[in-house]
């Protein structure tokens, strides 16, 4: 239990009682008021990392049916956790004690696409996979992509403010996202949907929703806007020899490739062959100590493939890139991604534990924390690896070990923190606070930016019951 990995004590919240589980099941039918055994897969996150003890899950229809529900469990200082896809690598997901969890598993609606102005709306429980694949019929795509995304809702992407493997085309979910529909702590309705891109009405309170995890709001409802699809995508898949040759190879396809670049993702051989030792893949290329997947989308296929072979020639011609292959055949392209997008799956897969590390730094120290961390931990690890979304200045760092234990805990965490801050970096880059950095908040927000969250907090949430232990620190 998390309870007992680490130091944390059960705030003062109600505990559930029978008259509890009526009033849920009065309020939903019975078969979406789940408990026993059937919250096991709600109580644990995808890392393994935090398990709570609840015993109720709540599965709402409606944006009405949260209404209720949220104003019942203020109403008895019952603590509540959101719960989407429970994709989330921050330990904010799950219960860490015996949280009520409000599932959107059955919020799944695609209600409307329009595809003059490419704006969709849905419920928050629409699963990302399924979203791209209906708004695709229309011409069009979800601003959004990441290797979750065959679980993780479009909502709890809101809330997390996902960014993943197109930042750097599309830009974040505070852009794209148009309106969203969200239910406060004590049940209030806040409709902020819109259709509009445009739309400067006063202040901005959607974006108090769009990655707050959870913490001010239940999201239930949600617009984005959609562009339309690119008729021409190209991938290349590139071995470098130093980080250095990287960062300039980086440069080299902005300037070359300009408006059709819509990927710039680096993978160091560590991450690579663990992704292809778990999942059976097979690199296209020879072994390089750092790799690039770089892609393109435009609308014309003999104008990309033209510019990507001369950024090609040029990078290779001054040594930048030692070997790479280039594909524009759905089959390929997908079989480089899925090495990609597998690393994640595969490191948690490969020891018995993973640490994980989702930092922004500048670019000209990108990579020095990886070799720091490693030489920090010693024999603790069984390696230690980076990758990430070197196009947006995110770096995954990651440590795997045979086990969690607090003497490799202490080892990496705050060094990480206090490595990433000395360099004005960002201590969560794109998976947020959730659990897990609660207390390194302080390494990317000045104490009155603290304050400041904590009295929105108050205001939003007077009792504490939205996802207490996430977010702000204790
Ligand atoms: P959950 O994990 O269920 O919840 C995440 C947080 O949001 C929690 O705090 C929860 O309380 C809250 N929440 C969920 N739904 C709602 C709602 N409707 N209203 C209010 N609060 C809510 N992230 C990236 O940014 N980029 C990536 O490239 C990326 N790749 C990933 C790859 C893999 C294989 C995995 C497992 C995860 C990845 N992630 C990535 C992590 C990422 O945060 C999530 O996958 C995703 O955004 C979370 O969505 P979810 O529906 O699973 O939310
Ligand atoms: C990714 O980019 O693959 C994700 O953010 C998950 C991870 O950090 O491994
Ligand atoms: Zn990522």
């Amino acid at each position: 239990l998390t309870k007992d990995r680490y130091p944390i004590q059960r705030g003062q919240y109600a505990e559930l009682s029978d008259k509890d589980y009526a009033q849920f099941e009065s309020i939903l039918d019975k078969n979406r008021v789940l408990t026993g055994s059937d919250t096991q897969g709600h109580n644990i996150d995808w890392l393994r990392s935090v398990r709570g003890y609840s015993n109720v899950v709540l599965k709402p229809k409606t944006t009405e049916e949260v209404s209720e529900i949220l104003k019942y469990c203020n109403s008895r200082k019952l603590a509540v956790c959101p719960q989407g896809g429970n994709t989330g690598l921050v330990g904010g997901s799950v219960p860490v004690f015996d949280e009520v969890v409000i599932s959107l598993n059955s919020m799944n609606k695609i209600e409307y696409i329009d595809e003059y102005s490419g704006i969709v709306t849905c419920q928050a429980g629409a699963i990302l996979e399924n979203l791209e694949s209906k708004v695709q019929e229309k011409g069009l795509c979800v601003p959004l992509d990441l290797g979750a995304k065959g679980s993780c809702h479009i909502g709890g992407n809101v809330s997390t403010n996902a960014g993943g493997l197109r930042l750097i085309r599309y830009g974040n979910l505070h852009g794209s996202v148009t309106g969203v529909e969200a239910v406060t702590a004590t049940g209030q309705i806040m409709n902020l949907m819109s259709n509009f891109k445009k739309d400067n009405t006063g202040y901005h309170l959607k974006h108090l929703f769009i990655g707050s995890e959870g913490s001010l709001g239940i999201i239930t409802r949600l617009s984005i806007q959609c562009p339309t699809a690119s008729k021409a995508v190209n991938v290349s898949f590139l071995g470098l020899n130093s980080y250095d040759d990287v960062m300039n190879t980086f440069l080299m396809a902005k300037k070359e490739l300009g408006e059709i670049l819509s990927s710039v993702e680096m993978i160091d051989e560590v991450s690579l062959n663990c992704s292809n030792k778990v999942f059976n893949g097979q690199s296209p290329i020879d072994v390089f100590p750092f790799y690039m997947l770089i892609e393109t989308s435009g609308s014309n296929q003999a104008h990309d493939e033209e510019k990507l072979n001369e950024f090609l020639r040029k990078a290779m011609e001054s040594s930048l890139v030692i070997d790479g292959v280039t594909t524009n055949e759905p089959g390929k392209m997908r079989n480089i991604w899925l090495m990609r997008e597998r690393i994640a799956d595969s490191l948690i897969n490969i020891e018995g534990y993973c640490f994980k590390y989702d930092i922004s730094l500048p670019l000209t120290h990108f990579y020095e924390i990886v070799p720091a961390t490693k030489e920090r931990v010693g024999d603790l690890a069984s390696f230690v690896c980076g990758y990430g979304h070197i196009g947006d200045s995110n770096l995954h760092l990651n440590v795997a070990c045979k086990n969690f234990n607090q003497e490799i805990y202490k080892a990496i965490e705050p060094f990480v923190f206090e490595y990433t801050s000395k360099l004005k970096g960002s201590i969560s880059a794109e998976h947020g606070i959730g659990f897990h950095k609660t207390k390194y908040l302080k390494y990317s927000k000045t104490p009155e930016a603290i304050a400041f969250m904590k009295q929105i907090k108050e205001l939003m949430d007077p009792n504490g019951i939205l996802n207490p232990y996430k977010v702000l620190p204790l």
